[in-house]
């Protein structure tokens, strides 16, 4: 089994992994983990600042293509995988994409009350923006559309694992 999370910035991707992987005994990779050591800095916020978002994206798809052979893992991806084709397709070969579908205010308070912010979350109307772009493509690369609002991180995953067997 290989399990693909996708969706926006802070919809829980990387919690849900953690608890998936744990229930069903797999191995959690999370690309944003594996570009952050790929790029020697300190943090996603600081390749953003010092090298750009277009060297992130590029350090993004080589964690991809480093990946995509893997098997019994479950992947949590960074929010913006779906702005590039050939990186998702590379991506969900063999596997089965999970979309963690959740509406823009609930994800905007969540974002708010952690301390750091994400990169491109840093004015609200432009995430907005951003999430209404991108609603579509998550909905396009998605197997399998879980909705989020207020449910907690188990429930998540306990539907989540109602819904593959
Ligand atoms: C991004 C989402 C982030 C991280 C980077 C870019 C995006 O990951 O990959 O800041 O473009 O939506 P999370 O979705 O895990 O916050």
């Amino acid at each position: 089994m290989k399990m693909i999370l996708i969706g926006f910035m802070g919809a829980g991707k990387t919690s849900v992994a953690k608890v998936l992987g744990k229930k069903l005994k797999l191995e959690v990779i999370d690309m944003d983990d594996l570009a952050l050591k790929q790029s020697k800095r300190k943090s996603i916020n600081e390749i953003f600042e010092k090298d750009g978002e277009a060297k992130f994206r590029k350090i993004e798809f080589e964690v991809a293509n480093d990946i995509s052979g893997r098997d019994n893992v479950i992947i949590a991806t960074g929010g913006g995988v779906v702005v590039n084709d050939s990186l998702m397709n590379k991506l969900k070969l063999n596997g089965l994409t999970v979309y963690l579908k959740n509406n823009f205010d609930k994800i905007n308070e969540y974002v708010q009350i952690k301390k750091i912010r994400p990169p491109l979350f840093q004015n609200i109307e432009s995430a907005r923006k951003l999430f209404n772009f991108r609603e579509p493509l998550y909905t396009k690369y998605a197997d399998k559309i879980i909705e989020t609002d207020n449910k907690s991180i188990e429930d998540v995953t306990v539907e989540i694992i109602n819904n593959i067997k």
